[in-house]
């Protein structure tokens, strides 16, 4: 997929008013030059959360939600990039540029999504029409409203009723093919892959139809679910069944609940727990966990309580624990001997299910609980061992709180610390408080302070000529400025969201948002001067770097005569400085 070139993205912001964008979906109050409301992403009496029009971005004080309106589409209304892009686009009359559009755009594959479309009508008007599939429904308790939610179908007996129905042409026929719905014999004769089985088609996360599961309705046969294989437009291991009616469902999804099957799904939507989701068949994937948190701050996996069900929840925790950013938790839920979700709901209804999921095992608890099975916590080679299996995997947990209290709980456990976490920002440090009217704000060191100017008006980095000499500076910071300078260079368009944007997942992140929301009083032709004043001052530091690096050499008797020559010109430079 081609990306969306800077430049666009810049101007889409630049005309797009965020004030409007989180407005239509939190009420937000005036407060001064800013914009306040309760933080839509956490709970809160307060309003932490803020919206900056000149900066183009908002930023909440209780937890750190940040972005521009492109993010915040992407977090409120939960779009992937590219919706978000477009989406906004549409708002202002811009169109995203054509090459980077969608892979719908292409006739080809556009095509592809009818054939799934059209097969998936063919399986709901013949579930109508079969006594026996309805009768197999009706068995399941599977509710009208749910049949028709999940648009649930069923694929008749016999080889070649899809075909026959659909595979009216050549062309067709390729696409029902390239859809995954046949099956080829030794002799390239081409059927129907799903035969006499219930049908459940798997959406997209803008609910096109992309594949389908097919459940057997005779006993006898087997495999009991047979899946679409991967195809162009469909990668198990990317997707979700449910994800897509959970966010019909839901104007705000607080929770997911990751289960093994269709039935559970459907099961749990039926008795008002609309938030389950099921991977296909198989273990939870990286993809599979950002997906889900990208989705709902707390995420719940139901598993078997065998040992199968133990692995797989391992699996699936190990792909979490990169992703356990503040904020996020995990829970892991083990079910009774021979029950599932579709049989639990059924007994004990909402309430016995929630109860269970409340009563869910936290991460933390899982992860010990796992590792030290078969270690003697009170042994000194007990404990030693368990630290040892825990370090790896702690070291993949994001910076943050959570990591903190996980290496605060080995340590408990065992008495002895984990690795700290990561280094510390390259911020020059000082305490970036939020410096309100009455705080008396602390004398920032120049780079800092350069810095901070960037972040409100990026626009005074094109007041700079290169060569940035300042650049050559050894001071923390001076790396992170010639970048910031570079970069709006660049993209002189460029934001303070945008900005922010450009460091996601960078350890950086933290500390230049803490600088852009701080209040910056004064007007404009001030602050530049204060910028450009600060970096004319670095400069000079730099000249005195230098000079001290050929005094260094002359000590050492290791200077030539351009050295010489160069010093010389530097002391004028200094006197005239
Ligand atoms: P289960 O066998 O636990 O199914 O498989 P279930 O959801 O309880 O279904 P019912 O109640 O018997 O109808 C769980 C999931 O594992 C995958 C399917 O995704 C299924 O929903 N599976 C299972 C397969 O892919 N193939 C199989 O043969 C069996
Ligand atoms: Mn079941």
């Amino acid at each position: 997929m081609a990306r969306i070139p800077d430049a666009f993205i810049d101007d889409l912001l630049a005309r797009s008013d965020i004030v409007e964008v989180v407005g239509t979906r939190v009420p937000l109050k005036r407060q001064g030059k800013e914009y306040a409301a309760r933080c839509p992403f956490h709970d809160e009496r307060s309003a932490s959360f803020t919206v900056s029009p000149t900066k183009q971005f908002y930023h909440c004080f209780g937890c750190g939600a940040h972005g521009t309106a492109i993010s915040f589409l992407m977090q409120y209304d939960r779009l992937e990039f590219l919706d978000a892009v477009e989406e906004l686009a549409r708002r202002v009359g811009m169109e995203v540029p054509r090459d980077t559009q969608q892979r719908n755009a292409n006739p080809e594959t556009r095509d592809l999504y009818g054939a799934m479309e059209a097969a998936s009508t063919f399986f709901r008007t013949q579930l109508t029409r079969s006594d026996k599939a309805r009768a197999y429904v009706d068995k399941r308790g599977i509710a009208a409203e749910i049949v028709e939610r999940y648009m649930i179908g069923y694929a008749p007996d016999g080889f070649s009723a899809l075909r026959d129905a659909l595979g009216t042409d050549p062309r067709r026929m390729q696409l029902l093919e390239r859809g995954g719905l046949f099956s080829k014999n030794d002799k390239g004769h081409v059927y129907d892959k799903f035969r006499d089985r219930l049908m459940f088609p798997i959406h997209d996360r803008r609910g096109r139809t992309i594949a389908f599961g097919g459940r057997v309705i005779d006993p006898e046969d087997s495999p009991k679910y047979l899946n679409s294989p991967e195809t162009a437009l469909f990668h198990k291991g990317r997707e979700l069944y449910g994800l897509w009616q959970a966010k019909q469902a839901n104007q705000k999804l607080d929770r997911l609940i990751v289960v093994e099957g269709y039935m559970d799904v459907v099961a749990l939507a039926q008795y008002g727990v609309s938030q389950a989701v099921a991977t296909l068949g198989t273990a939870t994937t990286p993809d599979h966990a950002e997906l889900l948190f990208r989705n709902a701050p707390d995420v719940y996996f139901c598993f078997d309580g065998d040992r199968a069900g133990r692995s797989a929840a391992w699996k699936a925790l190990e792909s979490v624990l990169p992703r356990m950013k503040d904020g996020r938790q995990a829970f892991f839920l083990f079910l009774p001997d021979g029950e599932d979700p579709d049989s639990l709901v059924r007994q004990e209804g909402v309430e016995g299910f929630d109860a269970r999921l409340r009563g869910a095992t936290p991460l933390s608890e899982f992860f010990y609980a796992s590792l030290s099975t078969d270690v003697n916590l009170s042994s000194l080679d007990g404990k030693a061992r368990l630290a040892e299996r825990c370090k790896p995997l702690l070291a993949q947990i994001p910076d943050g709180a959570f990591g903190d209290l996980m290496r605060q709980r080995l340590t408990e456990l065992t008495g002895v610390g984990a690795r700290a976490s990561a280094p510390q920002t390259h911020v020059p440090a000082q305490r970036a408080t939020r410096a309100g009217p009455g705080t008396p704000a602390q004398k920032p060191s120049l780079v800092r302070g350069a810095i901070t100017h960037l972040l409100h008006r990026p626009g005074f980095a094109l007041d700079l000529q290169p060569p940035y000499r300042f650049a050559a500076l050894r001071q923390p910071g001076i790396d992170l400025l010639s970048e910031l300078v570079l970069l709006v260079r660049e993209r002189p368009d460029i934001a303070t969201g945008a900005l922010l944007e450009h460091f996601d997942g960078r350890e950086e992140l933290a500390a230049l948002q803490k600088l852009a929301v701080l209040d910056l009083p004064g007007e404009e032709p001030d602050l530049r001067a204060e910028f450009l004043d600060a970096i004319a001052q670095l400069e000079k530091q730099v000249l005195q770097q230098r000079i001290e690096e050929l005094q260094q050499q002359q000590r050492d008797g290791a200077l030539d005569d351009a050295g010489k020559q160069e010093m010389r010109e530097l002391l004028q430079a200094r006197r005239r400085a």
